[in-house]
């Protein structure tokens, strides 16, 4: 049988088709428009997701039999506010994870309410890409659209109701919308108060791995499939990227490079951050997990190339770059304000150190650099808090640069296992497809028999001291520059 994994990104949708034994058998990736309406604004039009979404699907299955297709299921960008009325229409686009409008909102919830009730209701504080202070933004701002709100769902979740026409979410991306009392797995009444909406209003909440209904039938007949395929629930992309490289159980690790960057350790045992720095959400495998969320990353190279250098040819730009350990140009990575750990979505992307002789290769390095030693920034946090880790999976398009996969090992000192693919979202979402099915017994048990690690980069001694001096440089530049960051 096959399983669909779609991963509902920020800049594309991608699609995996996987058989029964976890080989990739398709590939395929859509873009959608993502829109700024105002300078750390950012939104999408549900409608752009759910067409290419469909269109995706039937590229993907162009080429199979697809009486085979038996199950469907997603890793899908957190957070985003997707509002639904009475008759189910959107009210208005998408506010995504990385919209930095709510500093107001995230500062009432955080000092009035209080981190401490908000991290004893959801086990989180607030940072301004999470649900409810763009709920909150809703209400004070646009009161016309808050009062027509029959259903707040994210992102992912349209495309499943799109699909199934069931309202449901996951414990897991539930977990982002500081609605969610993620110790109990379930919607925190208190909160739903405090952002003056009703439980009724939010989707019924599942486990990743559960089906939620079978696919519409005329759905079904748009894509040629079964009535009788099964939708999964699904993760946010984080927990689905985690599954998709095997990121389960006890004290694994998975970093992901894609729009935003990503530190995912998972763990048996419920456990809160005491700094409040990483959160503490539900995984895709019935447990739970920290992470440290950067809200640029794979996105900073992009905008470099793209937009600066104005180069599609990534990989011959990073062909020219120089000495690892030793280049004297650093670079914040904050284009978009930062979330983990600095919780700031006014900070902003700087360039230090530059002289006559910077070259754009050297420059080119220290945007990779940047991201790594700002990864490191939150897996400094988790060792505050005892956690150790020797290796990490690695995901998200940023996984596909040899330099930046060495640069990661190095400036982390950590092995970093490389998977067959780095689609870690889409992999995940057709593995969570695969148990909703009754092809494996649980999450555990496909990750354990599907994933293969094909290589892993090795952190060298050397090298590991070169930046171990690099970073102590780099974390004293965002506190002297703070200041400036005012919006
Ligand atoms: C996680 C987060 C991002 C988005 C990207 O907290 O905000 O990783 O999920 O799609």
């Amino acid at each position: 049988m096959y399983y669909i994994g779609i991963d509902l990104g920020t800049s594309a949708v991608k699609l995996l088709l996987m058989d029964g034994e976890g080989k990739i058998v398709n590939i395929v990736s859509r873009e959608y428009p993502l829109y700024f309406p105002h300078p750390g604004w950012s939104e999408q039009k549900p409608e752009d997701w759910y067409e290419q979404t469909m269109a995706g699907i039937r590229e993907l299955t162009g080429g199979v039999d697809k009486s085979r297709v038996a199950g469907i299921s997603f890793g899908g960008q957190m957070h985003g506010l997707v509002i639904l009325d009475k008759d189910d229409n959107v009210i208005r686009p998408a506010i995504l994870w990385n919209d930095g409008r709510t500093a107001k909102e995230t500062e009432y919830l955080n000092t009035v309410i209080g981190r401490e009730k908000l991290s004893e209701y959801t086990a989180n504080i607030a940072f301004a890409g999470f649900t409810a202070p763009k709920l909150l933004w809703v209400k004070e701002n646009e009161p016309e659209n808050f009062a027509r709100i029959a259903k707040i769902m994210l992102p992912k979740d349209y495309i499943a109701y799109r699909l199934t026409g069931v309202h449901c979410t996951d414990v897991s991306d539930a977990s982002g919308m500081l609605l969610f009392d993620v110790k109990n797995r379930r919607w925190s009444r208190e909160m739903c108060d405090i952002c003056g909406v009703s439980p009724s209003q939010l989707a019924k909440c599942h486990e990743s791995y559960e089906a939620v209904g079978t696919v519409l039938p005329a759905v079904a007949e748009e894509l040629g499939i079964s009535a009788s395929v099964k939708v999964a629930a699904g993760a946010g992309d984080n927990a689905a990227a985690a599954v998709g490289t095997g990121t389960v159980g006890d004290n694994m690790c998975n970093i992901s490079l894609g729009t935003s960057g990503t530190i995912f350790i998972s763990s048996r045992n419920f456990g809160v951050d005491k700094y409040n720095a990483l959160h503490s959400f539900a995984h895709a495998d019935g447990s739970y997990h920290l992470m440290g969320c950067m809200l640029s990353a794979a996105s900073c190279n992009k905008w470099w190339m793209d937009e600066i250098i104005g180069t599609k040819d990534y990989a011959a730009q990073q062909q020219l770059t120089g000495k690892l350990g030793e280049n004297h140009v650093y670079f914040l990575p904050y284009l978009m304000g930062e979330r983990s750990p600095h919780n700031n979505p006014d900070a902003r992307a700087v360039f230090l150190g530059m002289s006559m002789d910077t070259t754009r290769a050297d420059m080119t390095q220290a945007v990779l650099e940047g991201v790594a030693f700002a990864l490191r920034d939150s897996l400094e946090v988790a060792k505050s808090l005892g956690i150790s880790l020797t290796r990490t999976k690695i995901c998200g398009g940023g996984a596909k640069s040899p330099l930046w996969k060495k640069i990661i090992a190095n400036v982390l000192n950590l092995k970093v296992d490389v998977l067959e693919s780095e689609e870690g979202p889409a992999m995940g979402g057709a593995m969570l497809a695969a148990v909703a099915c009754g092809a494996y017994e649980s999450v555990e048990e496909i990750a354990g028999k599907v994933v293969r690690i094909v290589e892993t980069v090795e952190p060298e001694a050397e090298l590991v001291d070169k930046y171990e001096e690099r970073y102590r440089k780099f974390k004293e530049i965002y506190p002297a520059c703070k200041p400036l960051f005012v919006s």
